[in-house]
């Protein structure tokens, strides 16, 4: 009897792999993985509708296949096209698809405004790093950029529209994670922006989740935005007894607060599998309202592989060295130097600014002390 499930030997860079039949060029790619596996800002793989948007996984199918050696004409999503026996495709060897990725780039830059400094996803946006590999120095655009206003998505999500990129990211997972969907594309072209109903908020208790799969900084969380660089956070596993969702998260601390809480990610920056196998996706009350270590339980420093600057924190495997000024000052302790705790009100204690909702102002930190 024919195996149905046959594996594919495909060629990606020069590299070959075996893969079931129906994979995708993006997915084969990135079984090899590194920097053969292309971009992507719309796919999300623990997603079923999802692909096919951005451009950014552009790659040239250099051979289509063992029994149809042609060359495929354009080039094309490797996110929506799926492998054949034989296939040859170039990525990173193309001098083509480097050219069109640069020029996809230009095209979401065309909009998408240059504010990196103020943007809470800086650190782990991926235009961010799109643009570092592939940007221009300089833009072409001429014409004053779309801009919309701010727009509270409910009590904990805000929108900023004009760094959106349409990538539907958060309109599949509020279709396929929260049941219902009270948000969506509206108008075409380059009227079109993420909108709820008038005046209806966002309710489902999944809802949080469309801030992790948003590539870009055009949702972000309230209980976060403004209180720190992401690169300053240091990412660590809990997980907590919860009776809606997996319950295991990333907590982001800065000293002993909680800053935020995010779903664990993959080395694709996507949503992990729990360790029960189910999909990973957080409820808002583990997301919003658990920031505080006593209502989780520690496990150990999370592991971010790329797409952010914090995998530079190298915080895993760490090794604190030797305090060195008790030695000199002859065993005493160097707090008698200063203590920060009685002199900084943003480290007095009862200030948790993970509880405070919205940017943190210094009036936050007159009242406790
Ligand atoms: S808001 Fe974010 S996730 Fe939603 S379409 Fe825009 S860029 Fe994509
Ligand atoms: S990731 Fe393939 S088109 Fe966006």
């Amino acid at each position: 009897m024919a195996d149905e499930h046959p594996m594919l030997k495909v060629v990606i860079d020069n590299i070959t792999v075996e893969v079931p039949a129906g994979t995708t060029i993006l997915n084969a790619a990135r079984k090899i993985g590194g920097s053969v596996a292309p971009p992507a800002m719309c796919y999300y793989s623990k997603l079923q509708e999802s692909g096919g948007k951005c451009r950014t996984c552009l790659v040239e199918v250099s051979k289509g296949s063992e029994k149809d050696p042609r060359p495929m004409p354009k080039l094309v999503a490797s996110c929506r096209t799926t492998v054949m026996d034989g296939m040859e495709v170039k990525n990173i060897t193309s001098s083509k698809v480097i050219s069109a990725r640069a020029g996809v780039v230009e095209m979401l830059l065309a909009n998408h405004p240059l504010d990196c400094p103020v943007c809470d996803q800086a650190g782990e946006c991926h235009l961010q790093d799109l643009s570092f590999a592939h940007g221009q120095e300089k833009t072409r655009y001429e014409f004053p950029r779309r801009t919309f206003p701010k727009v509270d998505l409910g009590d904990y999500i805000q929108l900023h529209m004009n760094r959106c990129i349409l990538c539907y990211r958060c309109v599949n997972t509020a279709n396929e994670v929260c049941g219902s969907r009270e948000h969506g594309v509206l108008d075409r072209g380059d009227h079109a922006q993420i909108a709820t109903f008038i005046s209806e908020n966002l309710k489902s208790e999944f809802i949080g989740n469309v801030i992790d799969v948003c590539p870009v900084g055009a949702l972000t969380d309230k209980t976060f935005r403004f209180k720190n660089r992401v690169w300053f956070t240091k990412p660590v596993y809990a997980h907590r007894n919860c009776p809606t969702c997996c319950g295991e998260v990333t907590l982001w601390y800065r000293g002993d607060d909680i800053f935020r809480v995010t779903a664990r990610k993959d080395e694709w920056d996507e949503i992990k599998d729990s360790s029960t196998g189910k999909k990973g996706w957080i409820c808002n009350t583990c997301r919003f309202e658990k920031k505080k270590t006593a209502d989780w339980v520690i496990e150990e420093n999370a592991h971010v592989d790329r797409h952010s600057v914090i995998a530079q924190g190298h915080y895993e495997h760490q090794t604190i060295p030797k305090e060195a000024l008790p030695d000199v000052l002859s065993g005493n302790d160097p707090k008698i130097l200063m203590d920060i705790h009685t002199v900084s009100g943003v480290n007095a204690p009862g200030n948790n600014l993970g509880d405070i909702n919205g940017p943190a102002h210094s009036t936050d930190f007159h009242e406790n002390r």
